[in-house]
């Protein structure tokens, strides 16, 4: 084999409830997984020893700078860890190009790392019965990061634990989202510990989060108004503490029609809901006229996990 070429998407989460802070620093969270068509592309190919390069995607205009391109690079990891499995030398250029903004709140990292296993686990396991199996996949996804499985699976999905043990939710229809990327990224540590900060501030230490009923009807019917009257962000008060720009960004969303508006997981993009693909092409429009945002992308859900190209 020479090429394995995966493409994976980026995710926002409809629900992000974040319980108290454990003991191993994590978070116990009800995360609602929703895979949308922005997508990085990883091709693994036989190489001398383990590279990396990132580069932006063709028509993309993500910032690419911050990616480390050493062991720390989470697709890297992937393949030392797939690599370990199978007993094979971790010889492959790992080529990641990105249209998931960095560092963005919408798992990008953790979207390379779950293609650089399904690529990786393809080029040294090409057999009919391949000693990784989907489950062995997912759990080394869940050692890479609580986002990583979420990654393979796709979809829209209701994790909990750390984000990482999941269920396929019932939905129906297709969403249409409009997204505002902002000029540098968030580090998802410190919106965590921003998040804590605020709520020992508030002595609100959190609750165990609790799926939304209103959510999980509004998936299950697929309307999308009562869709976006549901999301939620628990972090992205936090969010908004270390970036108050994304305050502005999100009231011009609402402002020109967006019928739901949150911040993207961490952060710092902020997630628009529209009822139609035309009204997100309208919404795309109007947001890239405000100039509330570095750039604007439009894209629908759900969509497939980490998949063979
Ligand atoms: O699992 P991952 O490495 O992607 O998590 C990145 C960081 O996000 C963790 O180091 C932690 O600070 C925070 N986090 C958390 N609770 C979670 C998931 C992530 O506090 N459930």
């Amino acid at each position: 084999m020479t090429a394995v070429s995966v493409r994976v998407p980026a995710k926002v989460n409809l629900q992000l409830g974040v319980g108290p802070i454990r003991d191993d620093g994590y978070h116990d969270l009800v995360s609602v997984f929703h895979a949308v068509s922005l997508f990085d592309e990883v091709t693994a190919a036989p190489a001398g020893r383990l590279e990396v390069t990132v580069e932006s995607a063709p028509y993309s205009r993500v910032a690419v700078d911050g990616v480390p391109t050493g062991a720390d690079n989470l697709a890297a990891r992937a393949a030392l860890l797939v690599a370990a499995r199978l007993g094979v030398e971790p010889a492959v250029a790992l080529r990641i190009r990105k249209a998931i903004p960095v560092a963005g709140g919408m798992a990008g990292g953790s979207a390379d790392a779950a293609a650089a296993l399904v690529a990786c686990a393809r080029l040294w396991d090409d057999r009919d019965d391949p000693a990784l199996t989907r489950d062995d996949l997912l759990d080394l996804a869940s050692d890479l990061g609580s986002d990583v499985p979420f990654a393979l699976l796709g979809g829209t999905a209701i994790g909990v634990g750390r984000g990482e043990r999941l269920t396929p939710a019932l939905a129906r229809g297709v969403f249409h989202w409009v997204f505002a990327t902002a000029d540098g990224g968030l580090s998802t540590p410190a919106v965590y510990a921003e998040c804590d900060r605020i709520r020992a501030a508030d002595s609100r230490p959190g609750t165990r989060p609790q799926v939304s009923e209103d959510l999980m009807a509004a998936l299950a019917t697929g309307d999308a108004k009562n869709l976006g009257a549901a999301l939620v962000n628990d972090l992205q008060p936090a969010a908004l503490k270390l970036r108050p720009s994304l305050r502005r960004t999100l009231a011009a969303g609402r402002d020109l029609g967006a019928i739901g508006a949150l911040v993207s997981g961490s952060g710092p993009t902020c997630a628009f809901l529209a009822s139609n693909d035309e009204h997100a092409a309208e919404l795309a429009a109007d947001l890239d006229g405000a100039g509330v945002a570095e750039t604007i992308v439009r894209a629908s859900g759900p969509v497939p996990g980490a998949t063979v190209v």
